[in-house]
């Protein structure tokens, strides 16, 4: 796989300007032009991702993928529709979230059809733990809405269970989602009849104020976001 090409819409934050890039990510994350900043976590063919940018252009859209050839497709779509309210980041989002991000300014999280991980050597990379979705809830506003879409009953049941060990969520109805664009593997999913489950938990305060987990200081936050870009499988 060539690597990818500098782009405005890609944050190259492991690269040769690391600095500059986490600097205008960490732009993007609080700017004013926008009205909002949700994030698409696994964006894979990018077409949710870029169906939901071009029809809300006025929101911050950034995108957490770990497999470049998926990059590079959001890219060309990014291209195809003209949009400059997406950014992505090529890296592994559980690695980078606890350093990026400042807390409570996430407006909506989607995790549609997630990597189930079915063996159990590969269930650390299972996104949908208490532990992930603590850090998550801490970068989200209180009333901000984390959206799961999956074909699989057990990451949905894994879903119920994470969310209600995590303080700092409850349940809401999956209306939300119902005029949201569809992703590729729900189109997939439709086509040959599978299943689509639907779940959404609202971010609420917390007894501790509002926030969720930091998981460690800064230090081990930086050792542990260069773990973060790494290939994987669809
Ligand atoms: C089954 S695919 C679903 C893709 C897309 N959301 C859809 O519905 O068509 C799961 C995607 O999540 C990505 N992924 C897996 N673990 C990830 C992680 N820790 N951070 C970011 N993306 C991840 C995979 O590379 C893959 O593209």
């Amino acid at each position: 796989m060539p690597p990818l090409p500098r782009d405005p819409s890609l944050l190259d934050l492991y690269g040769p300007d690391a600095e500059a890039e986490r600097e205008r990510a960490r732009e993007f994350l609080t700017a004013s032009s926008h009205t909002g900043l949700q994030l698409e976590i696994g964006f894979g063919r990018g077409v949710f991702l870029s169906e939901l940018a071009a029809a809300q252009p006025q929101v911050g859209f950034l995108g957490f993928e770990v497999r470049s050839r998926n990059c590079l497709e959001l890219l060309k779509r990014i291209d195809r529709l003209g949009l400059t309210n997406v950014r992505m980041v090529l890296a592994d989002v559980r690695s980078v979230s606890p350093w990026l991000f400042p807390d409570a300014v996430v407006d909506a999280v989607y995790m549609l059809f997630p990597d189930p991980w079915w063996k159990k050597r590969h269930h650390k990379r299972r996104l949908l733990t208490p532990e992930t979705l603590a850090s998550l809830r801490r970068i989200m506003r209180p009333g901000a809405l984390f959206s799961l879409k999956t074909d699989v009953p057990q990451t949905a049941e894994l879903a119920d269970q994470s969310f209600a060990a995590t303080p700092g969520f409850e349940q809401a109805y999956p209306r939300a989602l119902d005029h949201l664009p569809r992703s590729h593997r729900e189109r997939r999913c439709l086509k040959v009849g599978l299943p689509v489950l639907s779940r959404c938990f609202k971010a609420v305060p917390t007894s501790e104020g509002g926030g969720g987990v930091h998981s460690g200081g800064p230090a081990q936050r930086e050792q542990t976001a260069f773990a973060g870009r790494e290939e994987r499988r669809c």
